[in-house]
Order: C-alpha cells, then structure tokens, then sequence
C-alpha cells in the first residue's frame, strides 16, 4: 500500500501497535520514542558537513551525542523508524507553541537504508502523531534550496511551498531555505 497523499487518513497514535506497510520499496517498519541508547547510532547517520547542515545547521560536523541531545531539548516526539528491530531513521517535532502549528525537523534516514521508502515512512509517522496525537492544524518542514531528494519526498507527501528565506550556510554563501506545508484534512 502506497500512504502518499494518505496521511491524514493514518491511524491516530498508538505506540502499542502502529505499524504500517508503507510501499514496495519497504515493506515493514515500525517506530517508537528514542531511547538513549539509540543516540550515537543517530549520530552516526549524517555522511558530510552539508547533511549535517541540513538537517541541523546549528549543529558543527561531525555530530556528536552531546550536541543531538542539545538540538532535541525541548522538542515533541523524538521519534526513531526501526527496520527489523534496527534503528534506521529519526525525526522530531519543534516550533509548536501556538499549538496550531508544528515543524518537523532533525529528519535523517541511515545512510544504508536510503531510497528504500524509510524517509517517506519517518514523515508520514511525524505528520499523523502531528495531526492525530497532538491535534495540529498544519505541519511545517524548512528545508534547503540544496536538497533536492528531501524538497521531492515533502512534494511527493503533499507538502507545499509557503514561503523561502534567504540564510548563510557554514561557509558564508547565501541558500534560500524553503519552508513548506500541509494542512490537516
Ligand atoms: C532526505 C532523506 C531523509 C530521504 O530519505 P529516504 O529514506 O532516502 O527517502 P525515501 O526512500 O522514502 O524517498 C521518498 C521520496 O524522496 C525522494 N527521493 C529520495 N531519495 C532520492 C534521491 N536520491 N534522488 C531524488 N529523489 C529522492 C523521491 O521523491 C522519493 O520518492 P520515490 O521513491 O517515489 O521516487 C535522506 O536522504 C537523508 O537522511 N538525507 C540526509 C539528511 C537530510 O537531508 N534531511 C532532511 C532535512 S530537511
């Protein structure tokens, strides 16, 4: 079963037995709260300066435990994929104080694991704890004008584009950093 273009039809929340089959690619993936074990495993999936970047730009190359438990404080759903008991992808939720709207953020999949339809699993998991869970009209993702693989997977999952800030990356050029959307149906 494909879920593109299904996610506010997903089930509401529940830790206990959500698993879901997402499409061909991956068959079977289950998620469940980070635990702290899982931490430098986590750190361990950023391959360069530049994904680190865009998945947290804050953050300084190589990520470490210290620096991912800094970036998370604070943040909902810190939330991992695992693929047969292995943890394969993270994400979190952050920016949620007007309690209408959220951004997912921290979006990785291990490097192994990629275009096998873990990402797309990990997003569309964020968005129903988002919409189901937590009630949120509209979840929002900021993502840079340089990652074309994750501009394509929030496309691809009805996301769309409200709004592109100007930003410096680590090495002083100018990235426009895209911010998109999806509303709860
Ligand atoms: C972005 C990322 C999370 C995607 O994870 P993934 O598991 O490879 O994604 P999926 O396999 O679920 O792919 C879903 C869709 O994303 C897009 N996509 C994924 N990999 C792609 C690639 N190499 N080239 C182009 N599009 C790609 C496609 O639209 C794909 O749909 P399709 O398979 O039907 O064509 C992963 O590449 C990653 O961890 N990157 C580094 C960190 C990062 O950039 N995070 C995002 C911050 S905004």
């Amino acid at each position: 079963m494909s879920t593109a273009g299904n996610i506010t039809g997903m089930p509401r929340d529940d830790r206990s037995n959500f698993t879901i089959s997402l499409n061909r690619k991956q068959p079977l993936l289950s998620y469940r709260a980070i635990e702290p074990q899982d931490i430098p495993q986590i750190c361990g999936f950023t391959l360069s300066e530049t994904e680190l970047f865009y998945l947290s730009p804050e953050a300084d190359y190589p990520l470490t435990p210290a620096q991912l438990r800094k970036t998370s404080r604070g943040r909902l759903e810190p939330t991992v994929v695992l693929d047969d008991g292995e943890v394969v992808g993270f994400a979190s939720l952050y920016n949620f104080r007007d309690g209408e709207t959220c951004f997912i953020g921290n979006v990785v999949v291990r490097p192994d694991r990629r275009v096998r339809g873990v990402g797309a699993y990990l997003v569309e998991t964020m968005v129903a704890l988002a919409f189901g869970k937590h009630r949120f009209n509209e979840v929002r993702v900021s993502c840079f004008n340089g990652n074309i693989t994750a501009l394509l997977l929030y496309a691809k999952l009805g996301f769309t584009p409200y709004a592109i800030e100007q930003r410096r990356d680590k090495r002083n050029n100018t990235v426009a950093l895209m911010h998109l959307k999806i509303t709860k149906r």
